[in-house]
């Protein structure tokens, strides 16, 4: 296979298609995967990630993004920032150097002001409306309702893989809160000689079995990217449920550097996959959950 894209949920079709695009062009998988979340970042149909993204507990937008480059191991990343555009843009131009490459709150928001990034209100009037309907019954919310993650994993034609991600987080959120997303090793991992990895799901559980390197620990162990997917999930789903009787959502993508991938859920979930040889594909996976 020359080239791959896969992303998390259904919302990333249209980031997939042109992904894939630029992939077929010879972009590299950097340019692709930002691009591909970039589009859904800017799309406030989607709830979840930036433009009209989910509030937080005081009815405000923070974002979380990351970006790793799989060929050097570098990779940027931001955690709960506000009144800017583009999470993952922001997370991207961090990878280079040796530190500072992740960055939060105020400290983040300064960097990406000095640095020219857009700014932008992520709060829509869509936004505000689902806020104050919801407040006043807080305590009652699960948290997880209506979040995703976006998440893109693509193999370029050179044989170099890259990850990245992007979220409002989880929905009514405490202030500071951040999840698996802008996470390496949590969220997101990519190393070009094996396979990356990404999850979307609710990211307290996700950080217990730093999800993503798992998986790519797997792949590098000589599992196929499906059964790596399967048994990160379903390792960590059964430890959770033996430790505490429960395992909220976590849903897991791999893409293996032959350009083949693999699906850990533990919910229903649906998922975009294209490359060289396939089209643009929304594929759905059905679990039951007790
Ligand atoms: N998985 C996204 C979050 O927990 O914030």
């Amino acid at each position: 296979m020359k080239y791959a894209v896969l992303a998390t949920w259904k919302m990333a079709e249209e980031g997939t298609k042109k992904a894939a695009k630029l992939l077929a062009e010879g972009k590299d998988c950097g340019e692709a995967v930002i691009e591909g979340i970039a589009m859904v970042e800017d799309n406030p149909a989607f709830h979840s990630v930036g433009y009209g993204g989910r509030p937080n507990a005081e009815g405000r937008v923070f974002l979380d993004g990351g970006f790793m480059n799989g060929d050097t191991l570098h990779f940027g990343a931001v955690g709960s920032v506000e009144g800017f555009r583009s999470a993952v843009r922001i997370a991207a131009s961090l990878q280079d150097g040796d530190a500072n490459n992740f960055l939060v709150g105020e400290g983040a928001e300064r960097y990406a002001e000095a640095h020219g990034f857009e700014r932008r209100d992520n709060v829509t009037a869509e936004t505000l409306e689902l806020y104050e309907k919801e407040k006043e019954r807080l305590k009652e919310l699960s948290a997880y309702d209506g979040h995703d993650t976006v998440c893109f994993l693509a193999l370029d034609q050179s044989g170099s893989l890259c990850a990245a991600t992007s979220t409002s987080g989880l929905f009514m959120k405490q202030p500071g809160r951040i999840g698996d997303t802008p996470l390496p090793g949590v969220g997101y991992y990519a190393d070009s000689k094996i396979g990356a990895a990404a999850a979307t799901g609710m990211g307290e559980e996700i950080m217990k079995g730093a999800l993503s390197y798992a998986a790519v620990r797997f792949l590098k162990d000589g599992l196929s990217a499906q059964e790596a997917a399967e048994k990160a999930v379903s390792e960590l789903n059964d430890t959770l449920v033996e430790r505490n009787g429960y395992a909220n959502p976590m849903s897991l993508i791999v893409l293996a550097k032959d350009g083949s991938y693999g699906i850990g859920t533990n919910i229903t979930f649906t998922y975009c996959y294209a490359s060289d040889e396939e089209e643009a594909t929304v594929h759905e996976i059905i679990v039951e959950r007790e």
